[in-house]
């Protein structure tokens, strides 16, 4: 049973989203928010993959952490099978340069996914990432960063899932962070305690 104030809250949410985004599911933890999103994910695409960056956070429950590769992963045993890391553009720690010595985040894009085609079953559905990595060592994604991994998730059939709950509601001075990259196969798990007083955790 949902009460009024409830459904208010999840209406004024979705109408802060772009179009096409139109529904708020009011969850209580943000580790909760990215299993839900991603479930959803693999009911609409019918697929089970998932994508993340190598020093990913997305919570403690077991579809979060599946998809988590910054802590925790070692001494549990395997993780869920299709579970795939995609490199961190790290403009400060780069890893493969363009001639002026800068990150050349295209092609680490490009050879991410080149890895991930070839370990994938067939069976992308989705990639869930932090448009600012915070526990990964708070690593800004490059200007373009989003929009491309976007289109790589399209070509793919996947949806981009983007974690918001550090950055999502205004934190970073505008309504989501990737709202500008945003389309209607994104999702957006966005930030703790956006409830205060009664456990609330958009998706
Ligand atoms: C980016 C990100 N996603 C998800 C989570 C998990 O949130 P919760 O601890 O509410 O499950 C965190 C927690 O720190 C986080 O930083």
């Amino acid at each position: 049973m949902l009460s009024r104030p409830v459904l208010d809250l999840a209406r004024r949410l979705a109408g802060t989203l772009p179009a096409g985004l139109d529904t708020a599911v009011l969850l209580t933890t943000g580790a909760e928010a990215n299993v839900a999103a991603l479930r959803m994910a693999k009911l609409v695409t019918g697929r089970h993959e998932v994508v993340s960056f190598a020093r990913s956070w997305h919570g403690m429950t077991q579809g979060a952490a599946n998809a988590t590769y910054v802590a925790g992963r070692g001494g549990y045993g395997p993780a869920a099978p299709g579970n795939f890391a995609l490199p961190v553009p790290d403009r400060f720690r780069p890893a493969i340069l363009d001639p002026d010595g800068n990150l050349d985040w295209r092609r680490q894009l490009d050879l991410g996914f080149d890895l991930i085609d070839a370990q994938s079953v067939g069976s992308l559905a989705a990639c869930l990432v932090e448009p600012i990595l915070t526990s990964g060592g708070v690593v800004e994604l490059p200007p373009g960063y989003l929009a491309a991994l976007r289109d790589k998730c399209h070509e793919r059939g996947m949806l981009l899932i983007v974690d918001e709950a550090q950055t999502g509601l205004c934190r970073t001075g505008t309504g989501m962070r990737s709202s500008t990259t945003a389309s209607s196969r994104t999702s957006w798990p966005c930030p703790r305690r956006s409830g205060p007083g009664c456990p609330s955790r958009p998706c």
